[in-house]
């Protein structure tokens, strides 16, 4: 069988449509522009790339963006300092603290210290909380995306047997609390799962979020399963430099009813649903009405 390519690139301009037609409604009916605020910390090359790549989509959706950038020797004090004056400040509606910090920086502290209501990540342990409970929350932006591409694949979810592979709280647990809120049967499995490729095989929807290079080989996949691949790694090949995914796409691609491509998958979806939080988090907090099918 030849999977369907689910395609994250247009997905994501798709979503990036969505947020900027409901930006230029809050702008036009209530006066109010989405303001979203990126704190980095450091001069990690990666993460400048990623936040400069924020700012401009941020922007070009229609929304102020605030960047502080802050030298790698910044104290724990003037960290929450900021974080606190964005709080406090209504013209921002999401804050987002990129990681990794430098390591003198207790990250849990961190994120704690940012408004629930504006932690547009949602690694705020009050949203961990509420979307364990299935109450109202921000939902983290990665598994935000897969729910949305597999919702937009499938339709209903209900009844699916999910198996996620990989159990970190940026992606491994939301995606697998996501997919319970939608009535999947969900294994969450890991480096020390037995039997990993039978337990694998039983899945209809696999997300693969493990960092490791093409681990999960194609006759892991069952027949026509959805095969959502998050993983991002780079490696030499044939003397290039090359990204992959967790999954190895070739063999799983002929084996799988639908698979998301790397690059070009879940990917761009991440910033897309980063906007689409922060449009969601100045509609609460300015009690109208969320946008449709940009929340969980
Ligand atoms: N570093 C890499 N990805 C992310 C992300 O989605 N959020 C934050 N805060 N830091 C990151």
């Amino acid at each position: 069988m030849a999977a369907t390519l689910i395609d994250g690139k247009a997905f994501a301009a798709k979503v990036r449509g969505q947020v900027a037609e409901h930006v230029t409604r809050l702008k036009e009916e209530n006066g109010i522009t989405p303001g979203l605020a990126v704190v980095l910390v450091g001069e990690d090359p990666a993460s400048q790339v990623y936040v400069r790549s924020k700012g401009k989509q941020t922007v070009e959706v229609g929304m102020n963006s605030v960047e502080h950038k802050l030298d790698a020797e910044t104290s724990e004090a003037d960290l929450l300092a900021v974080v606190e004056q964005l709080n406090n400040d209504p013209a921002i509606h999401g804050i987002l603290v990129q990681l990794p910090l430098p390591g003198h920086l207790d990250e849990d502290l961190i994120i704690n210290s940012i408004a629930p209501e504006k932690d547009v990540d949602g690694f705020h342990i009050s949203n961990v909380g509420l979307l364990g409970t299935g109450q109202k929350s921000m939902v983290p932006c990665t598994p935000l995306g897969c729910l949305m591409m597999l919702r937009d694949h499938h339709g209903s979810l209900s009844g699916m047997d999910a198996v996620v592979i990989g159990r970190s709280n940026i992606v491994g647990k939301p995606m697998a609390q996501l997919l319970l809120g939608d009535s999947c049967t969900v294994t969450i499995a890991h480096s020390r799962t037995k039997d990993l490729p039978d337990v694998v095989r039983r899945a209809d929807i696999v997300v693969a979020a493990v960092g490791r290079p093409e681990m999960v080989p194609g006759d892991w996949i069952k027949e026509g399963a959805t095969v959502i691949d998050v993983g991002i790694n780079r490696i030499e090949r044939d003397g290039k430099n090359k990204l992959v995914g967790d999954v190895d796409f070739a063999s799983a691609a002929e084996r799988a009813g639908a698979i998301t491509p790397v690059p070009g998958g879940v990917g761009p979806m991440t910033i897309a649903c980063l906007l689409a939080n922060t449009v969601t988090a100045c509609c609460r907090a300015n009690n109208l009405p969320e946008p449709e099918g940009l929340t969980a």
